[in-house]
């Protein structure tokens, strides 16, 4: 997205945009039945991460770095069972969180694509019950 003068964390329009998503984000993983059990009851501490490291992922401050040292993502998920359906299930999640913010055009496609590699990245599990 470097080619339209912004980062892909401007052009989705920043703090105030990010943080709705993440919001309705997590309220769809808390109800999805692949992905719930993974996570705390409170999502308050996941959600605040979670909008620090995005907004680095999408080119905004380096707020995730500067708290937590290196993200090493795939190492922090080890802990959890993440298998196909559990990353289509994150993705879906997310799908519908960009959808109810009326996300689209090129920066809902790179968004997409991006974070669907990274969740699949996750996947630790071959184990189809998961
Ligand atoms: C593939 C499906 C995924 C599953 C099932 C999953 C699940 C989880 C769970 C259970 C946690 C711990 C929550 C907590 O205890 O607060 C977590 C943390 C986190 N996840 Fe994921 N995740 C997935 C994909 C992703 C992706 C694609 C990203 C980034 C684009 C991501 C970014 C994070 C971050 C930044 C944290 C916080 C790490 C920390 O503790 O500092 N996750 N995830």
């Amino acid at each position: 997205m470097s080619n339209i003068g912004q980062s892909p964390y401007e052009a989705l329009g920043g703090e105030a945009v990010l943080t709705k998503v993440i919001n309705t984000f997590y309220g769809y993983v808390s109800e999805h039945p692949d992905i719930a059990h993974l996570f705390p009851d409170d999502l308050s501490e996941t959600k605040r991460k979670q909008t620090q490291f995005l907004t680095q992922f999408l080119g905004g401050p380096t707020n995730y770095t500067n708290e937590h040292g290196h993200p090493m993502l795939r190492a922090r998920h080890m802990p959890f069972a993440i298998g196909q359906k559990q990353a289509e299930a994150w993705i879906a999640c997310m799908k519908k969180a960009l959808n109810t913010h009326n996300i689209s055009g090129p920066i809902y496609d790179y968004l997409v694509e991006r974070l669907t590699m990274t969740a699949f990245h996750m996947v630790n599990t071959t184990n189809e019950s998961n």
